[in-house]
């Protein structure tokens, strides 16, 4: 079963969201193998966006994703990975069809709800970050 990293982010939290972000993922047909909520350190999101270090909206990001409490979770199912990029729509809102995550609850590039790993190789990454491997049902 393909694997991947869902974080609902401080903004998605703040805004009830979390409910309403996972139930799309079930009907669907995905699974959740994983979850928790936290509220991460400078060092690990450092570490989640480390691809991102030296870009100019990185020191946003960090600060961002580290505001307040996130969900973490990973998600499971036939190409999962591609299923919820396509389930969260384009980093920028302002591309986001409606149906999307991002294109019905979020606005602004900085503050659009939700991250999912971009790749197979990116999810093996980034849920080791969040999760030892007892914590995830197979
Ligand atoms: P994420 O990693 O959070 O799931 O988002 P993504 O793959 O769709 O986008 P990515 O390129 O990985 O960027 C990570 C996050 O950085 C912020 N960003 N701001 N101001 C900008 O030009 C800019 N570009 C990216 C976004 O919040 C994005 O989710
Ligand atoms: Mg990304």
């Amino acid at each position: 079963m393909e694997k991947t990293l869902v974080l609902v982010k401080p903004d998605g939290v703040a805004k009830g969201l979390t409910g309403e972000i996972i139930a799309r993922f079930e009907r669907r047909g995905l699974t959740v193998a994983a979850l928790k909520m936290l509220k991460l350190s400078p060092a690990k999101a450092e570490s989640h966006y480390a691809e991102h270090k030296g870009k100019p909206f990185f020191d946003q990001l960090v600060a961002f994703i580290t505001s307040g409490p996130i969900v973490a979770m990973v998600i499971g199912g036939e190409n999962a990975v591609k299923t919820v990029r396509a389930m969260m729509g384009p980093t920028n809102p302002a591309d986001a069809a409606p149906g999307t995550v991002r294109g019905d609850f979020a606005l602004s590039i900085g503050q659009n709800i939700i991250h999912g790993s971009d790749s197979p190789a990116s999810a093996a990454r980034e849920i080791e970050i969040y999760f030892t491997p007892d914590e995830i049902v197979q």
